[in-house]
């Protein structure tokens, strides 16, 4: 798992792994940022953890292989984005094609990129959320899995909307992650396919009542 910052949705999954609700191991988190809290967080569930900070490299090439060499060393099969804020090469994305899942604070396609809380206050939006796409080579714009809709409340701030996604998200990344631990997840070329269907549109969950 590559993570930048808090770690809340490392959180929600290792707590998921912790209860076995969700059948995975989690065999490394990784940061780009040696102080990302979401690494003393992991530590504390007692996962191996790696710092690869980009100052250490000459190159954007260079970091990426040494993220994929101790992804690689960890024994990882799926490479699971919780948080990572950085744009990955062509190559590191091909070489974990339909292994590479990430998640974004938006419904996609709407507001890729950054300040997602504040583009949808700003546009007006009645509803907000967070997508989970398999990663290609286009920012944000890989084929949808799935994606959780929480309302816009009157008086949301960018702080408080972006609260009301972080609990969607910890509740609906786990749930994905399932179907892909299951088996029941898989992108062939650009369609991802569930239970053996390929899915014409995400799947999607309205948390209408989320505080
Ligand atoms: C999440 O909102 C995710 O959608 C975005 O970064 C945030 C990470 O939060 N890509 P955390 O580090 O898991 O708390």
């Amino acid at each position: 798992m590559l993570i930048s910052g808090t770690g809340s949705n490392l959180v929600a999954i290792a707590r998921a792994v912790a209860t076995g609700e969700l059948p995975l191991k989690i065999t490394l988190v990784a940061s780009d940022r040696a102080q990302a809290q979401g690494l003393a967080r992991a530590a504390e569930f007692g996962i191996a953890t790696a710092a690869c900070p980009t100052r250490d490299y000459a190159t954007r090439a260079a970091h990426e292989a040494a993220i994929a060499a101790a992804i690689d060393a960890s024994g990882a099969e799926l490479v699971i984005l919780a948080g990572y804020m950085r744009i990955f090469e062509p190559a590191f994305v091909a070489r974990y094609a339909g292994r590479l899942i990430n998640l974004h604070p938006s419904l996609l396609p709407q507001f890729p990129g950054l300040h997602t809380h504040e583009r949808a206050l700003a546009a007006g939006d009645a509803v907000h959320g967070t997508s989970i796409h398999f990663v290609t080579a286009q920012l944000d714009g890989g084929p949808l899995i799935a994606q959780g809709r929480v309302p816009v409340r009157p008086g949301d701030t960018a702080d408080t909307l972006g609260a009301r996604v972080r609990l969607a998200e910890h509740q609906l990344y786990p749930k994905v992650l399932g179907w892909y631990a299951h088996g029941w997840l898989r992108l062939v070329g650009d369609t991802v396919y569930l239970h053996g269907l390929p899915l014409a549109a995400p799947v999607v969950y309205d948390l209408a009542h989320a505080p």
